[in-house]
């Protein structure tokens, strides 16, 4: 059963919603210089704007313009819970400034003014694949330890402006992409000198690994920062969890799927929640021939910057095995073995309700924090009907069987807080730029080609979604 404050919400990413990336003294994010691009052709990144390029992040859908209208869509719903970033240009334009954006600060005031008038909580991701592109260029993003200053400086300012009106903060947006080939690029902003598709941008491991010590670091010191000053503040880790299950019972393929949970989804959580690289962080490192630099002082503070609750994205599971000639299939910036057991969505990501209660379990049996989704939902293709109607029982179908096993996680014994599935109103897709790709449960009226009246449209799953929350989760 659900507890009766259980957190039922929606999320979303700034610059993949927000839109207006120029207005009011905002600076470039590094998601500004990228295009767009397609399930099988990747996004571009750009060291300037070109005309010839469609940018999605400049409008995405707007919210910049339309708070008002989306969080009373929200309201509506029943949100008790609203999960969206800050955008850090915004606040700092370059990253660089002695002083924040008053504008930008101003924005955030009336969002979050906005939530609590519906008694809407906001749980506020401070870094979400995002990055001033100014200090990402310079600096090569999280590669040097000099970002750690500049990232701490927004964070004071944020903290000190909206202590009353925050409570949930979440430091950085699945953290533990910066490890990944993909991610790496997108969650460690090192893209400085770079121009041409984002998935050919090349990182050694070393690099990789130091960038996402800076960001732990920064992330440590930002908990440390709230529980000194803000003790009314809850501090979350994000990360995105991929299960990976052994392809076959060969022994060796069990081995290699605990070692891929090893380095995938703990390594970062360990560090974030037990205050400490784990045991077999060492052997990794080695492994990959990482030479990890760590100042005198930062395990300490690792160890004193743990989190209060522990919150993770789950989209899909995939299989971990020896055999390369089996079939692969893509997902959210990991790919793995095809699952025979296992439907996909139609841009190939797995669907396993199933592994998300197993997830649950995994994670609360090693840690023993509270959890929460802060992520879960499905990317699909939806069609307005003549009377303009939008039926998306698939997505509903999704929602449906997630819910019915994090509720069978709690009959478990998870102590699970809450729930936001991701992109609660439709934006711009973060891995392929698209628009076609939704998630939301309500339509933005935006097109691929950066047409569209940007009207918002309630879909099935809108009203399915408001029973869900007005029974806290009988009637699925
Ligand atoms: C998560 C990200 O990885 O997956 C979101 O935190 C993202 O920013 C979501 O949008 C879904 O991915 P995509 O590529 O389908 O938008």
């Amino acid at each position: 059963m659900f507890s009766k404050n259980f957190l039922w919400g929606g999320a979303t990413a700034a610059n993949q919603f927000e839109g207006a990336w120029d207005v009011d003294g905002k600076g470039p994010s590094v998601p500004d210089m990228c295009t767009n691009g397609e399930r099988d052709r990747s996004k571009r990144i750009t060291q300037e704007i070109r005309p010839e390029y469609l940018y999605p992040s400049h409008e995405a859908v707007d919210f910049y313009h339309h708070y008002k209208e989306d969080i009373a869509l929200m309201a509506e719903m029943g949100f008790r819970c609203f999960r969206m970033s800050m955008n850090w240009p915004r606040i700092f334009p370059t990253g660089m400034e002695d002083t924040p954006n008053e504008k930008g600060l101003e924005f955030y005031d009336r969002v979050f003014d906005e939530c609590k008038k519906y008694g809407i909580e906001p749980l506020v991701t401070i870094s979400h694949y995002e990055m001033p592109y100014a200090l990402a260029s310079s600096k090569n993003g999280w590669l040097s330890r000099e970002t750690i200053t500049y990232f701490m400086r927004y964070v004071e300012t944020i903290f000190e402006r909206y202590k009353d009106k925050v409570k949930y903060w979440l430091t950085f947006n699945e953290i533990n992409a910066g490890q990944m080939p993909l991610g790496d690029i997108i969650s460690t902003s090192m893209v400085s000198g770079y121009e041409g598709p984002v998935d050919k941008i090349q990182h050694t491991e070393q690099e990789r690994y130091q960038a996402l010590h800076h960001q732990l670091v920064a992330s440590a010191m930002t908990v440390q920062l709230a529980h000194k000053k803000y003790p009314q503040y809850f501090l979350g880790n994000m990360m995105t969890f991929v299960v990976g299950y052994p392809m076959t019972c060969d022994p060796k393929d069990i081995l290699m799927a605990k070692q891929y949970m090893q380095q995938t989804d703990w390594y970062c959580c360990d560090v974030q929640i037990r205050g400490s690289y784990p045991y077999y962080a060492e052997k990794m490192w080695r492994d990959r021939n990482v030479k990890l630099q760590v100042l005198p002082g930062d395990l300490d503070i690792l160890k004193e910057g743990t989190v209060d609750f522990m919150t993770f994205s789950y989209y899909m599971s995939i299989c971990i095995g020896h055999d390369g000639k089996k079939d692969g299939v893509s997902g959210n910036l990991t790919g793995g073995f095809k699952n025979p057991y296992l439907k996909s969505s139609d841009w190939g990501w797995q669907i396993d309700p199933v592994g998300l209660r197993y997830a649950l379990n995994e994670a609360y049996d090693r840690y023993h924090i509270p959890i929460m989704i802060t992520e879960n939902g499905l990317g699909a293709l939806d069609k307005i009907a003549g009377d303009g109607a939008i039926q998306d029982s698939y997505r509903i179908d999704y929602m449906r069987k997630h819910i019915e096993q994090m509720e069978l996680a709690t009959e478990d014994g998870v102590d699970l807080m809450g729930y936001t599935c991701w992109g609660c109103i439709d934006l711009v897709s973060l891995t392929t730029g698209e628009m076609r790709k939704r998630y939301g449960m309500i339509f933005v009226d935006k097109y691929d080609d950066g047409t569209g009246t940007l009207e918002r449209h309630k879909k099935d799953s809108f009203y399915w979604y408001q029973r869900v929350i007005q029974s806290n989760g009988k009637e699925l």
